[in-house]
């Protein structure tokens, strides 16, 4: 029934407005939200804010677990800290984004954030929206709901310039494009669809169009379940 709580998991690469979608849905189905790419990022950041060289997988290893990554689940103003400072800003620059998919690859990384994503998913009283790479295969395995978002390269690459205001189309497209295949390539948890996601093309789409694919079809899995 629609009291019990929701889970729904929402993956894909980037520019596919997974944010923007997973960030709407959440906010009018009166659910939490989870960005789990924003954790990689802050664990990224704290990595390169304390001189860890990012080609040393082990020295990555080595303190994954020092940093407290702390995420606030209200779509209405998705915050997060590390220990207690306020990262949103500094985790969106070209340094980390550039840095991210190696930090990510790392097990001992992962196995750290994956908890931290588990326990919040778990505490969500009326349910969450968590968004990411591998929330459908791994994180959250029996989430009510798994979407896997797509678009072409060209759109993703128009999206993420439009949103990094004046960024070059063409850079941003080869970014991007290698960085899905870091993700995509890496041993642990790669960036993959479910067998059991439904894939939504956004190419064609508008957000609106997006965003209510996908709160009509929670409605579905509420009412089954
Ligand atoms: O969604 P984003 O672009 O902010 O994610 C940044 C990086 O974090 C992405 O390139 C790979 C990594 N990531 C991941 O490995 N697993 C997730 N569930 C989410 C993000």
């Amino acid at each position: 029934g629609a009291a019990q709580p929701v889970i729904v998991a929402i993956d894909g690469p980037s520019g596919t407005g997974k944010s923007s979608t997973s960030k709407a849905v959440a906010a009018q189905l009166g659910l939490s939200y989870l960005d789990t790419g924003a954790q990689y990022r802050a664990i990224t950041w704290w990595m390169v804010s304390n001189g860890i060289d990012i080609e040393d997988p082990t020295a990555i290893a080595a303190v994954a677990g020092k940093p407290e990554i702390v995420s606030g689940t209200d779509p209405a103003d998705p915050t997060i800290t590390v220990d207690g400072t306020d990262v949103a800003g500094p985790i969106r620059t070209q340094e980390v984004t550039s840095k991210v998919s190696a930090v990510s690859a790392v097990p001992e990384v992962r196995t750290r954030i994956t908890d931290l994503q588990r326990s919040l998913a778990a505490s969500a009283e009326r349910g969450i929206v968590v968004e990411g790479r591998d929330i459908g295969t791994t994180v959250l395995p029996d989430a009510d709901l798994k979407i896997f978002l797509t678009a072409s390269p060209e759109a993703r690459a128009a999206r993420r310039s439009g949103e990094l205001k004046g960024a070059d189309v063409h850079s941003t497209r080869e970014a991007l494009i290698k960085r899905d295949e870091a993700d995509s390539s890496r041993k642990t948890s790669p960036l993959a669809k479910a067998d059991d996601a439904v894939e939504v093309d956004t190419t064609e789409l508008t957000l609106a169009q997006v965003i209510e694919c996908v709160v009509t079809l929670v409605g579905e899995k509420r009412a089954a379940k």
